[in-house]
């Protein structure tokens, strides 16, 4: 094992971000709370701090802080960025002065001194930067290494172990912002690329097979979703015919879904794979339901009631295998905790806390996208790893309304259609996710000679990086124009196909 690096997390909304693109230059990382920082350096091995951005500013009343001169007396890099730029100008002696206005987006900075930080940069280039707190002085010692047009100090460095950048080089609008975070790892930190999620596989299935004892068995929710089939083939590698994965139907699902993954978790050689159809039980409990949360609830509920009633029936289990990522477990910003509830997430394979099962996460310390390298490693296929994000309620957060089966077909035809016709194109893989909503309006048709009162679908398609914001994708005429004859000459009782043109804010990408 290399050395990994910690990053501080002062509730910074791109702390996830600099984790990640560490990562992405081959050094594994790790997000850490202030106060339990030292605890991670004690644990041995990290071979660089960096503190992240944060809502606060250091000079309020309250704000977090660390003890820099705890760190000062080690012998580890630190870089700071944005709110840990400040924190370092103030904690070193610096100073620092609340802005009369608010810097915020992408603006040029000037490099004054060319350091470790910025070798091989140009003299000159765009940054993404958001704050209103800057350092006017750096602390004694230091030297500013660049500013920005308006003559404010953008980065510093004691020119040996402490650097520092008031905008984010995590971000991708900042120009060579990899560049710089290689640069630290690289010539400031000396850590080579040593780590990357594909070489993992074995360490984990050895990791499980260590953990889960030689005649313990395991249950796994799996929804077709690269997350919980990622965990399920991890886990059969491990324990082999002591996995039983269980596989719910709720009837939500999209169009051929259950046949396709049963199938492709049969080719990967998964044996106990138990597969229920609980359609009527779902459609029953959301019989004149109308409200997107009362949904949810239902759904929730009832997935927990059908999985405890399969699960009970197999002994000796002990173990329950969940797909938890790392961003489910390590959540920043928290700042949003407080926020408004938009929508309560309830996510197939919820946990049954009076099970009293231990919990087995074998993807909890990776991204999404690493996931995704895994899963290429072990030979699941494209069409899982791929696949865009599915909600756990499924369809019936696409369905306005009452979900019933005449609504539910058309969404899922509807559905199969853009996602055929995006495949085709080659849009599917530009685009976050793309889909079919089916409300209770209706639009007069004419079918033949016949005049009929149809349904109305709507397709969203829209383009984002992690589901928070989101923009319409601008299709093309010729796509959509497809797209909207297929569905109303192909799928039952459609009259009118309609385009969603509103970005996330103000909409949400789920209608309901
Ligand atoms: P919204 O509709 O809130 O969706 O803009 C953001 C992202 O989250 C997904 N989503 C859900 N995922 N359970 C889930 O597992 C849910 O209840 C749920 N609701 C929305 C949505 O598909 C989008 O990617």
């Amino acid at each position: 094992m290399g050395l990994r690096i910690v990053v501080v997390d002062f509730g910074g909304q791109y702390t996830h971000l600099i984790a990640r693109r560490v990562r992405e230059l081959g050094v594994y990382s790790e997000i850490v709370e202030p106060e339990n920082l030292r605890e991670a350096l004690e644990k041995g091995g990290v071979g660089g701090i960096i503190l992240s951005g944060g809502p606060k500013a250091v000079l309020e009343a309250g704000a977090p802080t660390i003890n820099l001169n705890y760190l000062s007396r080690l012998d580890i890099p630190i870089l700071g960025i944005c709110y840990g730029h400040q924190l370092m100008a103030k904690e070193f002696g610096g100073e620092l002065a609340r802005s009369s206005y608010r810097e915020y987006g992408r603006m040029k900075v000037r490099v004054i001194h060319e350091d470790e930080l910025f070798r091989g940069l140009p003299s000159s280039f765009w940054v993404w930067m958001s704050h209103w707190d800057t350092v006017i002085k750096p602390p004694e010692g230091w030297i500013a290494t660049s500013i920005s047009e308006k003559g404010i100090i953008t980065s510093m460095s004691d020119g040996k172990r402490f650097y520092s950048t008031q905008f984010h080089p995590e971000v991708s609008h900042t120009e060579y912002g990899s560049k710089i975070l290689e640069n630290f790892l690289r010539k400031i930190c000396k850590i080579n690329p040593w780590w990357s999620p594909g070489d993992q596989v074995s360490r984990i299935i050895e990791e499980i097979r260590n953990t889960v004892g030689e005649d313990e068995r395991v249950i796994c929710a799996v929804s077709g979703g690269v997350d919980s089939v990622t965990t399920a083939v991890l886990v059969s590698k491990a324990v082999g015919e002591r996995l039983y994965s269980i596989f719910i139907d709720t009837g939500l699902l999209r169009k051929n879904e259950r046949e396709n993954v049963e199938n492709t978790l049969k080719n990967l050689g998964i044996k106990n794979l138990i597969v229920v159809d609980a359609a009527g039980r779902f459609l029953e409990k959301l019989k004149g339901v109308r409200d997107p949360e009362e949904k949810r609830k239902i759904i929730g509920e009832e997935f927990i009631r059908v999985f405890e009633e399969v699960s009970s029936k197999i002994e000796n289990v002990r173990w329950l295998a969940q797909g938890t990522i790392y961003p489910d477990r390590v959540e920043s910003g928290k700042a949003s905790r407080h926020s408004a509830l938009i929508k309560s997430h309830h996510n197939v394979g919820g946990l049954p806390e009076k099970m009293s099962l231990k919990i087995l996460e074998p993807l909890r310390d990776f991204y999404k996208d690493e996931v995704r390298a895994i899963a290429k490693k072990l030979g699941i296929p494209r069409e899982i790893w791929a696949r865009h994000p599915f909600p756990g309620p499924g369809l019936a957060v696409r369905i306005i309304g009452e979900v019933n089966e005449e609504k539910l077909k058309i969404c899922r035809d509807a559905s199969a259609i853009i996602e055929e016709e995006l495949m085709k194109s080659g849009v599917y893989d530009m685009v976050w996710q793309a889909f079919a909503v089916v409300g209770d309006d209706r639009w007069i048709g004419v079918m033949g000679d016949d005049r009929i009162e149809g349904y109305i679908v709507t397709i969203r398609i829209v383009e984002s990086i992690d589901g928070m914001t989101a923009d319409w994708h601008r299709i093309d005429y010729e796509i959509i124009d497809r797209i909207s004859r297929r569905i109303t000459n192909e799928v039952f009782k459609v009259t009118m196909v309609t385009y969603a043109v509103s970005s996330k804010p103000p909409s949400t990408i789920e209608p309901c």
